[in-house]
């Protein structure tokens, strides 16, 4: 991968290219593994890396593996630091993602969870933008329905059941969409191939609860609170109807990698006036100023990388 000099691997940081597992490897064949998509931005006026809620990611990374019941030794705040060390040693000064990974480390056969041993990696790379459609998106329905807890956990962010992502995405992409929206088993909207999905009816932000067969996403968190706390809009966390989407106002989509991209028509409706609507524009624009450390009360989520002793944050 381009960019990318080192790894975090066996517990600790080593040249990528001796970060290799067999092809009989249990995590390939079995898609057994837990991943994560951490980003971090450069802070040109301050000279630093901030990495965003690390300490939230971790956890929901540990927390996805025990679904798989994998244990580490290391903490989320452990993890935080190794993290800040593979970022020191790649010396990045610009905008990066880090992709850590929790996997089954048998070269074997067999189909379990059970008797398996754990490793977990992390490399990062050089990242700037995930979605290139500024102007808003075009989604469809997805023909597929989002994966549903009871068959594999879709709360966390396991890698087996990201092949229902990359059909879902695919399908979009193949039929002349920018993404889908996809429902879950019980025909309410869930979310899109990889972010979570807010709609707004009657100036009141809608998003899918947390048992709508969604990833608990850090974004979908942060922006909730953002909303609520600091631009004084109403959320709810509820069903959500597929015909309520063709009414939104406005929608976006938001996760780590997208962070907030509008969505300005479904299926060759426009969706309000067709335009980036005005709460997608102020969430949209405060976020970024949280993400680069420019509001104060938020640094607390932002973990310095280049700082004499840096403070993991929470
Ligand atoms: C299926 C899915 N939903 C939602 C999200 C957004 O989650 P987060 O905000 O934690 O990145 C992701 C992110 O990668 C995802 O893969």
């Amino acid at each position: 991968m381009s960019g990318t000099r080192f790894a975090f691997f066996k517990g600790g940081i080593v040249p990528i290219e001796q970060a290799n597992i067999s092809i009989m490897n249990h995590a390939l064949n079995y898609g057994t593994a837990a991943f994560g998509g951490i980003r971090a931005y450069w802070n040109a006026d301050e000279e630093q890396l901030f990495i965003f809620r690390p300490v939230e990611h971790f956890t929901r990374l540990l927390q996805s593996a025990a679904l798989l019941r994998m244990s580490f030794p290391w903490t989320a705040q452990d993890l935080t630091q190794h993290l800040i060390e593979l970022l020191r040693a790649e010396g990045y000064r610009e905008n990066c993602y880090v992709r850590p990974l929790a996997y089954k480390d048998l070269n074997g056969i067999g189909v379990r969870l059970h008797d398996v041993p754990d490793s977990l990696s992390m490399w990062a790379m050089p990242f700037a933008k995930y979605i290139e459609n500024d102007g808003g998106a075009h989604v469809h329905f997805s023909a597929w329905r989002r994966v549903d807890d009871n068959a594999i956990p879709a709360r966390g962010k396991i890698a087996g059941s990201y092949v229902n992502s990359a059909l879902i995405k695919s399908d979009a992409v193949l039929s002349g969409y920018d993404e889908a929206l996809v429902l879950n088993q019980d025909g309410h909207v869930s979310e899109a191939s990889a972010a979570n999905i807010f709609v707004v009816r009657n100036g009141t932000v809608l998003t899918p609860p947390v048992t709508s067969n969604v990833l608990e996403g850090i974004t979908r968190r942060t922006i909730i609170q953002l909303l609520r706390d600091d631009l004084g809009v109403e959320v709810v966390e509820r069903d959500i109807d597929r015909t309520e989407v063709y009414l939104a106002e406005e929608m976006f989509l938001c996760g780590t990698g997208v962070q907030i991209a509008a969505v300005t028509k479904v299926e060759h409706r426009p969706i309000g006036d067709g335009a980036l609507g005005e709460i997608t524009r102020r969430v949209r624009d405060y976020q970024n100023d949280v993400l680069y450390g420019r509001v104060a009360k938020y640094r607390e989520w932002l973990t310095p990388v280049y700082a004499e002793t840096p403070e993991v944050a929470r």
